[in-house]
């Protein structure tokens, strides 16, 4: 689902795409400046979608910066339709770290008065 498109020998452009099994995901495309305009991005993202539907696939997703307006313009070109039903949800390991260690605190303090007192500080 990932392709190449060469150019005497040389790598044009390239089409990162996998599936879930349920939906297609176009993950990067990218065609070097000096080939930009000559339908290699289209070429590109049509095989992939083909080997997306001959994989029996017929919906794929992407994600796009708002400020990258000729991307935007380009997969409008090509049929896609942005929506606005969704929401992207990130996360990354240090705030998934932060937050482990700010529970593992919050109970070891929580044991500590609890163990010292045996009631809980009224609150400030
Ligand atoms: C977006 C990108 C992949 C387009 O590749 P491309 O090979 O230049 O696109 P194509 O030549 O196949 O263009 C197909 C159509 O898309 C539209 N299009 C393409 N680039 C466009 C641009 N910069 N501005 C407006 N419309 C554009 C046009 O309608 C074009 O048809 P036309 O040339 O007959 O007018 C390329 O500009 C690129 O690699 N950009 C940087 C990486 C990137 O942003 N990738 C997408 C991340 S989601």
């Amino acid at each position: 689902m990932s392709f190449v498109y060469e150019v005497g020998g040389t790598i044009a452009g390239a089409v990162l795409c996998g599936t879930d099994g349920r939906r297609g995901f176009l993950h990067h495309l990218a065609v070097q400046p000096e080939h930009q305009r000559r339908g290699v991005g289209r070429t590109l993202a049509t095989r992939a979608l083909g080997a997306l539907a001959e994989a029996g696939l017929d919906k794929a997703h992407l994600m796009v910066l708002p400020s990258n307006t000729a991307a935007r313009q380009f997969w409008k070109a090509l049929g896609w339709v942005e929506r606005t039903d969704v929401v992207l949800m990130s996360r990354t390991k240090r705030t998934a770290v932060a937050l482990f260690q700010g529970i593992t605190r919050g109970i070891r303090l929580a044991r500590s008065v609890s163990v010292r007192s045996g009631t809980l500080p009224p609150w400030p």
